[in-house]
């Protein structure tokens, strides 16, 4: 495996990928920036001993992290490339190259940019084939959420092979479409960009805010996404809400293609859990096993984050 970039994003994936026995090359911008770059994964796998987040044996791993002077030297024989150099588009059109010259004709190599297109990025690679976009979240050894950004030439078993890949490390990947942001990042902008206007308007302070988010609908999000959501509360609900909201709020809340999604399904009878189906279909059985298992995990949650000492 070799990682390009040894910074926040690229010294988790050294942790993670030596932590899992598997074999690492690292290069920096140059052999002084290598080096501290493995200096720092060193004191980074070391804290996560001393907080008892990793075995003993974890500060030996990443000690086995092999140091490159050049792109060249770290792709060598590397099944598998991870580019994480800064978030400047020329510079990822230059690397690219420069990884994919080196790297091995059956190597995949990835991009973990968190907004350039990948498209655009698969223009500076001969062999798309073998090139898709990795997004990982930070910090990547602990975040199991992956996004896999596929081009159109990406060949189906690089895709299949790098999900299984990144299963066996833990992780939790999803296929996504090279739209710009992505998905997450477009989710997460959108709530951004509402939290700020709350604040913006005198409705709330940022702390207060943090907290509506932490403990009232993003305590559920560690369980499900926003569709077996609203399969649980209602399609009819949310649908009356989108019209609430458009009415008190104004024309930013007009939710036209939204309203249409949820009210072609209300009016196919598709109102959720209660009606037996939604986005998802359920027998009596399923929807009652959600229902107590939702519980069971909200529970469990809640219990656990009563134990952990305040951050
Ligand atoms: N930080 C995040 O939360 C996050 C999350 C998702 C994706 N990303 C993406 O991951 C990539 C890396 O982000 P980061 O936060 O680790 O950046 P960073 O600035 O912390 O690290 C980048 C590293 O790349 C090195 N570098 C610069 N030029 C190089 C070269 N020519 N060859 C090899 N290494 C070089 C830098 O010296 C630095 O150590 C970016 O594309 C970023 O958008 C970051």
């Amino acid at each position: 495996m070799a990682v390009i970039g040894g910074g926040t994003m690229g010294l988790g994936f050294a942790e993670l990928l030596s932590g899992a026995g598997l074999t690492v090359r690292l290069c920096d911008a140059s052999s002084e920036l290598t080096r501290q770059s493995l200096e720092r994964l060193g004191e980074r796998v070391r804290g996560h001993v001393e907080a008892r987040l990793l075995e003993p044996a974890a500060i030996e791993r990443a000690a086995s992290v092999e140091g490159a002077d050049d792109v060249a030297a770290a792709v060598q024989g590397a099944e598998l490339v991870i580019e994480a150099v800064p978030e400047q588009l020329e510079l990822k059109l230059e690397i690219l190259p420069a990884i994919e010259a080196a790297a091995d004709p059956e190597a995949v190599i990835t991009s973990n940019t968190s907004s350039f297109s990948i498209k655009e990025l698969s223009g500076a690679i001969e062999r798309r084939g073998r090139f898709l976009g990795m997004h990982w979240f930070n910090p990547p050894e602990w975040v199991p959420g992956v996004e896999i950004i596929p081009v159109e030439e990406t060949e189906p078993e690089v895709v299949e092979r790098t999900q299984e890949l990144l299963r066996r490390l833990g992780k939790r990947p999803a296929v996504v479409g090279d739209e710009v942001g992505f998905v997450a990042n477009r989710l997460q902008s959108a709530l951004l960009r509402e939290a700020l206007a709350c604040v913006r308007e005198g409705l709330v302070e940022p702390a207060d805010l943090d907290e509506v988010v932490r403990s009232c609908f993003g305590f559920r999000l560690p369980f499900f996404g926003p569709f077996r959501i609203l399969d649980m509360a209602g399609l009819d609900v949310q649908l009356s809400v989108f019209e609430t909201l458009e009415g008190g709020l104004g024309e930013r809340f007009a939710a036209t293609d939204a309203k249409d999604d949820l009210g072609s399904r209300v009016d196919a009878g598709r109102t959720g859990t209660k009606s037996g189906g939604g986005f998802f279909d359920y027998s009596d059985e399923e929807r009652d096993r959600l229902l107590i298992e939702r519980d069971r995990r909200y529970a469990a949650l809640a219990e656990l984050l009563e134990r952990l000492p305040p951050l």
